[in-house]
C-alpha cells in the first residue's frame, strides 16, 4: 500500500501554477495542481485519454465542452476523451486540483499499445524554455529539419500532434513551428524550417546562422491545429512545409489504428521534405503531387467529393492551396475540415466587414475600455498593463485566445473551428472584435 499526506504537495508560485507528481504506476498517473488566484490551465483535449479532476480546495471555474462550471471544494469533474477543457481559478481564491487518469507516455513495452497512449496534458503557454539546437540536417531543397533539446537532455513539456512552439531568434524575431516527432518522445523537439522567398527574415537566418550547440529561447508547445480523436478516418492534405505538423497526426494515425490519406503538394520533388520519414510510417496511402511533374497546381476537388462519412481532412498549406481547399469543401461539413494557416490570408482579410468602436469589460477586475476601430481588443489590453501572451497577432496561432463571457464576437480569426465561432464563448483579441456593443472578457 501507498499513502499520501495531500497537503505535503501544496506549494504556490505567483508565476506560474504549480505541478506536482503523486503518483506514477504503468496504469495511473496522479498529480496535484495549485494555482495562484486567476492562474489557469488552458483549454486542451486528450483524444483518448479520460481524466478525472477533484477539486481539494479554492475556488475556481472549469470549462468542459462547452459547459462553464462553478467549482468548489469536494466538486469531482469527470472529462471524457476527446472533450476540450480548461480551468482557471477565481481572481480571489487559490485553487488546488488532485487529477487522475491513465499513462499519456507508453512506459514500457508492456503498456498494451502505442495507440492507447494518451495524448499527455496542456503546458503553461507561458512557460519559456532554453533549448539547445542539437541536430540541423538538410531535408530537402531550402528545407533543413532541426532538433531541439533541453540541456542535460531532461524531459521536455509534453506536445499533442499539431502542436507548434514559437522561437526566439537571436535576431529579435519570434517565429512559429510545428513540431514534427513524434508525440510520445520527451526527449526532443522536430522543427522543420523551409526558406521561402518572402521569408521576412526568421527562415533566412535559421538557414545561414543557427549551428548546432546554440542555444535558443523556445515557448512551451501550443496546439492550434488539434486532431479530432473521434474521426473515423482522416485526408490529410499537406503543401510545402505544411508537412511538418501533418507528420506528427499520422504517427498519432498509425499508433491509433485510424486510416489514413495524404495528399503531398510540392512544386518538385527536390522540394519534398520528410519523405524518408514518411515511409516508416504505416496504416494510409501518400499520394505525391509535384507541380512540375503533373503539369499543374494540385486540385482538391476529386479528393474531397464523395469523401466517406465520418473523414475529417486536415490542410496545412500556402495561402492559394489552402483557398482551393476552403472551396471544394463547401459541401461539407464545417466542423469536419480543418486549416492551419502559414500567415493571415490577405484576401479574406480585405473582406472583413469594416472595422467599428465597441467596450470590452474585464469580468475579474471590473474595469472597462473602448477599443476604437483602429486598435485591437489586444493592443488596448496591454496598452492598459493587462499584457496577454501573442505570438503571430494575426488570428492563426491560437496563443491570445480569451474567454467571452457576455456579447457577440465578430470572429476574424483562421485557426478557430466553426463550432467554436458559432458558440462565441472564446476570442483571439489579436484580431477578432465584437458584432454587440459591449464584451465581457474572461480576464
Ligand atoms: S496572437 Fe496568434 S492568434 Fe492571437
Amino acid at each position: 500500500m501507498l499513502s499520501f499526506v495531500l497537503r505535503d504537495f501544496i506549494e504556490y508560485d505567483p508565476a506560474l501554477r504549480v505541478r506536482k507528481p503523486i503518483l506514477k504506476v504503468p496504469t495511473l498517473i496522479s498529480e496535484i495542481v495549485c494555482y495562484e488566484p486567476g492562474q489557469s490551465t488552458a483549454s486542451h483535449y486528450h483524444p483518448v485519454q479520460d481524466e478525472i479532476w477533484v477539486v481539494l480546495e479554492g475556488k475556481g471555474e472549469i470549462s468542459v465542452g462547452e459547459e462553464r462550471l462553478a467549482v468548489e471544494p469536494t466538486s469531482m469533474i469527470f472529462i471524457p476523451a476527446g472533450v476540450r477543457h480548461g480551468l482557471t481559478a477565481s481572481a480571489n481564491s487559490r485553487l488546488v486540483l488532485l487529477f487522475i487518469k491513465s499513462p499519456g507516455i507508453p512506459e514500457a513495452a508492456s503498456l498494451p499499445l502505442a495507440g492507447t497512449a494518451a495524448l499527455p496534458a496542456a503546458t503553461s503557454p507561458g512557460q519559456k524554455l532554453q533549448l539547445q539546437v542539437t541536430d540541423i540536417q538538410a531535408e530537402a531543397r531550402d528545407v533543413i529539419r532541426i532538433e531541439l533539446r533541453a540541456p542535460g537532455n531532461t524531459e521536455l513539456p509534453a506536445f499533442e500532434p499539431g502542436a507548434h512552439v514559437a522561437v526566439e531568434l537571436p535576431n529579435g524575431l519570434i517565429r512559429h513551428y510545428s513540431l514534427s516527432n513524434d508525440w510520445r518522445e520527451r526527449d526532443r523537439y522536430v522543427l522543420g524550417v523551409a526558406r521561402a522567398p518572402q521569408s521576412k527574415g526568421g527562415a533566412i537566418f535559421i538557414h545561414q546562422a543557427l549551428r548546432c550547440g546554440m542555444t535558443l529561447p523556445v515557448r512551451a508547445p501550443r496546439n492550434g491545429f488539434p486532431l479530432d480523436p473521434s474521426a473515423t478516418q482522416y485526408l490529410f492534405l499537406a503543401g510545402g512545409i505544411g508537412i511538418t505538423p501533418i507528420l506528427a497526426m499520422l504517427r498519432w494515425c498509425e499508433a491509433n489504428k485510424r486510416p489514413w490519406r495524404l495528399v503531398y503538394a510540392v512544386r518538385s520533388a527536390q522540394r519534398a521534405a520528410f519523405l524518408e520519414t514518411l515511409g516508416t510510417i504505416g496504416g494510409g496511402s501518400l499520394h505525391l503531387h509535384c507541380d512540375d511533374r503533373q503539369s499543374g497546381v494540385f486540385d482538391p476537388v476529386p479528393w474531397l467529393s464523395g469523401a466517406p462519412q465520418g473523414e475529417h481532412v486536415y490542410c496545412c498549406g500556402p495561402a492559394p492551396m489552402m483557398a482551393a481547399v476552403k472551396a471544394a469543401a463547401s459541401h461539407r461539413d464545417p466542423g469536419t475540415i480543418h486549416f492551419e494557416y502559414f500567415n493571415a490570408p490577405s484576401e479574406e482579410v480585405a473582406a472583413f466587414p469594416e472595422k467599428k468602436p465597441f467596450t470590452i469589460e474585464l469580468r475579474r477586475s471590473g474595469r472597462s475600455f473602448t477599443v476604437p476601430a483602429d486598435k485591437s481588443v489586444l493592443e488596448i489590453l496591454e496598452q492598459n498593463g493587462v499584457p496577454l501572451v501573442s505570438y503571430c497577432r494575426e488570428g492563426t496561432c491560437r496563443t491570445c485566445e480569451t474567454g467571452v463571457c457576455e456579447g457577440t464576437v465578430e470572429h476574424r480569426d483562421f485557426c478557430l473551428t466553426s463550432q467554436e465561432h458559432a458558440a462565441g464563448n472564446t476570442m483571439l483579441v489579436c484580431v477578432s472584435r465584437a458584432k454587440s456593443e459591449r464584451l465581457v472578457l474572461d480576464i
